[in-house]
């Protein structure tokens, strides 16, 4: 694989095509793609138009076919219950064969969208991979997210399934996830015939409660006890795999679609460059099924490649202990770790020299990849000490699927520098642009936009609506995508990402809306306006805080207000949003048009040199401000 980064980056520049087609052979196909780009529906691409695949079969049942059936395939290791499984690849496939088996027997096919509400469990794994076998569109929704919100991406993807499980469980509490399936079922659409749940022990609502309601409610183990396995059915390269609902810069949640073939080709792709992961090697990927790095890194990736993967259910501190992710390394000799910087900040807070990680062997691990926020300096330094291997910073986002910027271990011995994910990955053209649209010098903060077309792998649309995805990511530069995010290029190209430049926050490396979280405040009785920003949290990275304005004439102690703030986030959006801190003000800043000075609010709040736009309506509003958004000033 080692061709060197330059080399292999200007190959894919120069000819995308013949740099695909090449990559896509490294997966298996029922119809070998002859053409790698369809450029006819520009600005919408998609990738190895004429090509066919069931994506099961490369990640599954060609590792079965080649000897590897006994190699462990998924390593499923419970902080919560002190388990662990494995899967061998035969036995993961009978899994995935039955639960298959069990959904087309319901009548379930290619095209038809089910939706995933499980923890990390193995049944979450099965049935995403049960989706792909028979062409059908799975949508995982995060466990931590409000009925609400499951709602609200029933009504947009109009799933004939959910497939669910009595309970997540938190270290602080069980979650019952019967009641919220059910309530978020009341509240959308009615395009749900089947929920079919998987039964874990311990947890207060039983299937039996759910029989007279309009749905079938079924049991998982008994379906797929009398289903005959189910073959892969071959799909267009261009069928939606998936679509994956990700916080944008409205309330509304926008449903990313990935594509089968050029995911497949991307992501193996990436193994090889960036991971360095090949057959025997054991990943395990510290995130959720419910987020990209989770679809990608827990479940797709490794398996594509014939690796192990491990799925862990647990936190990195509290189950027991800040050595946890040690005990992981050690007990399934990890090759390759990945996490979020979160995780490294929390466990740094929790042991502050990393004893209980190193008491450990961790003799097997290669290297640790994070991602999911920006890797702080400091967090680089104290994981690339503790650890002593290569630490990967690799930056990129729901919509592309796969790193967009990375040190690419499997391709060159790069140097690291911190707070940057070092350089563009091949397929990736990344560049920095003015307001205008302008290019802008070496070391100047600008857009990050990504020339067109996007590599394999990167989203191809927003679930149903063509016209959203362009006017949320294409239509601002013509021919490039808008990452969101701000940042610089330094004089040897490497990329350092420095935040969003819209309302979307980062917060333990959960992705989410400010602009959710104000619509939920504002429609409290008592609130006149309101604004929430993401500002800067040691431990977090960031945290929403809401400001609010009274409507004239309401009395309400600020304490009851903020209770009731609060368990309305909590409600509608879920404990997830972490949003825990408001404060009553007089009135917010706005320009003379209108619109609340976020941007400045944040950067006060942040301790950063703040701009007033000249545009202010009244500049008093900022001062009295001050004090409450900079306390100690
Ligand atoms: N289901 C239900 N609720 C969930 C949940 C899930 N899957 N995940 C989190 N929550 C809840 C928590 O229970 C908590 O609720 P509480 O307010 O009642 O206590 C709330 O959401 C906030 O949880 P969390 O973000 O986990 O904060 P924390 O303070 O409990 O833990 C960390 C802090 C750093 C340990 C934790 O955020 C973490 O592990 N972050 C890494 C995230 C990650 O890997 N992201 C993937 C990016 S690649
Ligand atoms: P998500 O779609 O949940 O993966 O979140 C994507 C966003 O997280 C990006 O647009 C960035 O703002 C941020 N992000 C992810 N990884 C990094 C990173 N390595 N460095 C800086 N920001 C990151």
């Amino acid at each position: 694989m080692a061709q060197g980064y330059r080399q292999t980056y200007a190959a894919a520049v120069k000819d995308p095509g013949a740099f695909w087609l090449a990559q896509a052979s490294k997966i298996q196909w029922h119809r070998a793609p002859s053409t790698a780009l369809d450029e006819s529906r520009a600005p919408l691409y998609s990738w190895f138009p004429d090509g066919t695949l069931n994506l099961t079969e490369s990640a599954l049942d060609r590792h079965v076919a080649a000897g590897r059936g006994d190699s462990t395939a998924l390593v499923y290791d419970s902080a919560m219950l002190g388990t662990v499984s494995r899967y061998s690849y035969s036995e993961l496939l009978g899994e995935v064969e039955r639960f298959a088996g069990a959904l087309q027997a319901r009548g379930i096919g290619m095209g038809d969208r089910v939706l995933i509400y499980l923890p990390m469990i193995p049944q979450a794994v099965i049935a995403m991979l049960a989706c792909a076998r028979l062409g059908a569109v799975h949508s995982v929704v995060f466990g931590g997210f409000a009925p609400k919100e499951l709602a609200s991406r029933i009504d947009d993807a109009r799933p004939v399934a959910v497939v669910t499980a009595s309970g997540g469980i938190e270290p602080s509490r069980r979650i019952e996830y019967l009641p919220a399936v059910a309530q978020a079922l009341d509240m959308s659409g009615g395009s749900v015939r089947d929920v079919i749940v998987s039964h874990r022990d311990g947890f207060g609502h039983a299937l039996a409660e759910y029989t007279d309601r309009a749905e079938n409610w079924l049991d998982w183990e008994e379906i797929a006890a009398q289903a005959s396995p189910a073959g892969p059915v071959p799909v267009p390269s261009t069928h939606p795999l998936y679509v994956l609902y990700t916080s944008g810069t409205t309330g509304a949640p926008k449903g990313v679609v990935r594509d089968t073939g050029g995911y497949a080709t991307a992501l193996a792709y990436s193994m090889g460059a960036i991971f360095d992961v090949r057959p025997g090697d054991t990943m395990f990927t510290a995130s959720d099924v419910g987020w990209v790095v989770g679809h990608s890194y827990i479940v797709y990736a490794p398996l594509l490649v014939g690796a192990t993967t491990v799925l862990y259910e647990g936190k990195p501190v509290g189950t027991p202990d800040a050595g946890v992710f040690g005990r992981i390394i050690e007990r399934h000799q990890v090759t390759t770790m990945f996490t979020a910087p979160t995780a490294l900040r929390a466990i740094r807070r929790a042991d502050p020299d990393g004893g209980l990680w190193t008491a450990h062997d961790l003799g097997s691990l290669r290297s640790l990849f994070v991602a999911g926020e920006r890797l702080d300096p400091d967090t680089y330094h104290y994981a690339r000490e503790l650890l002593q291997v290569p630490v990967v910073d690799n930056w990129w986002q729901t919509e592309s699927g796969w790193p967009i910027a990375a040190n690419p271990l499997g391709l060159d011995n790069l140097e690291r520098k911190a707070g940057s994910p070092s350089t563009p990955v091949p397929g990736f053209n990344v560049q920095i642009r003015d307001a205008l649209g302008e290019s802008v010098p070496v070391g100047e903060e600008g857009n990050i936009v990504i020339e067109l077309p996007l590599p394999p792998g990167a989203l191809t649309t927003l679930w149903g609506n063509d016209q959203r995805f362009i006017d949320t990511y294409l239509s601002q530069l013509d021919g490039y995508y808008m990452t969101g995010d701000s940042g610089f290029m330094d004089q040897d190209g490497y990329l350092f990402v420095m935040g969003r430049t819209d309302d979307v926050i980062n917060v333990s490396g959960h992705r989410l809306s400010t602009g959710a979280m104000e619509q939920v405040l504002a429609s409290h009785q008592a609130v006149a306006e309101c604004a929430v920003i993401g500002v800067n949290d040691p431990l977090k990275g960031q945290r929403p805080v809401g400001y609010v304005v009274l409507k004239s004439g309401v009395e309400i102690a600020a304490d009851r207000l903020k209770a009731e703030v609060v368990a309305m986030v909590r409600e509608h959006i879920g404990a997830v949003a972490d949003f825990r801190e408001v404060s009553v003000v007089s009135a917010l800043p706005k320009t003379r048009s209108g619109k609340i000075l976020r941007k400045t609010m944040r950067q006060i709040a942040d301790g950063k040199d703040y701009q007033v736009p000249s545009t202010i309506e009244d500049i008093s509003v900022i001062e009295e401000l001050i004090p409450l958004l900079r306390p100690g000033s």
